[in-house]
């Protein structure tokens, strides 16, 4: 269907993976290949301004299913206007959480059910999957722990939730991935960041040959 590759790192909360795209982008870039680095919820106009109302810290009366529908139209708008063209060209793209992030945190996390929320980003993304997923593997523990202690770091509503909603997060993930081994690469993320750097420079290099 496409020429590029959409490839997605997907994680708990302080799993290090943002940090982790950017250096593998510039190593990329570094070696003359063409890529583009993005994120979800955002990534464009129309979809950083959807992001703001999801993670407002004072939105906290959100209803789920809003939170669930929110996402899958930041996604369908990052999808179409700017993920879609540069897989046309050809390029590789970055991207920072997907629609497995949507199953997880809004499906198994906050109980909609998997199925109804699958259903609602089919309609938002049509036939457009990922070629790849990252799942960077990380105890809730650690990664809020490594939230709290890095002060440039904005906390979001979701980092607000207690310690059990990231369990659940975490859990869902696990299933996530034990359902769609085709589709995802697990890394150890509580290794040095030089390591999990290694590691993903290395999944990327060899998927992408
Ligand atoms: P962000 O600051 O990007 O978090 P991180 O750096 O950990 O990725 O905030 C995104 C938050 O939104 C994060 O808590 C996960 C959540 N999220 C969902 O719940 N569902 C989704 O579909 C997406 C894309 C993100």
């Amino acid at each position: 269907m496409n020429k590029g590759k959409f490839i997605v790192f997907e994680g708990g909360d302080g799993s290090g993976k943002s940090t982790v795209l950017e250096m593998v982008y510039n190593y990329l870039i570094e070696n003359g290949i063409d890529c583009i680095k993005t994120r979800e919820p955002g990534g464009i106009k129309i979809s950083e301004d959807i992001r703001e109302v999801i993670l407002d810290t004072k939105n906290t009366s959100m209803d789920p299913k809003t939170e669930a529908l929110l996402y899958a139209a930041a996604r369908r708008q990052h999808l179409v206007e700017k993920v879609i063209p540069e897989l046309d060209k050809g390029r590789i793209v970055l991207c920072d959480r997907f629609i497995f992030s949507s199953l997880a945190y809004q499906g198994y996390a906050r109980n909609i059910g998997v199925d109804e929320v699958y259903q609602i980003n089919k309609f938002a993304i049509g036939d457009y999957m990922p070629d790849l997923n990252i799942f960077f593997d990380v105890s809730p523990e650690v990664g809020l722990e490594r939230i709290n202690s890095n002060d440039n770091r904005e906390v979001n509503r979701l980092d607000l939730e207690k310690v059990n909603f990231h369990h659940k997060v975490r859990e869902g993930y696990y299933t996530l991935v034990e359902k769609n081994k085709d589709k995802f690469e697990v890394i150890d993320a509580e290794k040095s960041l030089n390591e999990v750097f290694h590691s993903v420079k290395s999944i990327i290099t060899n998927f992408i040959k």
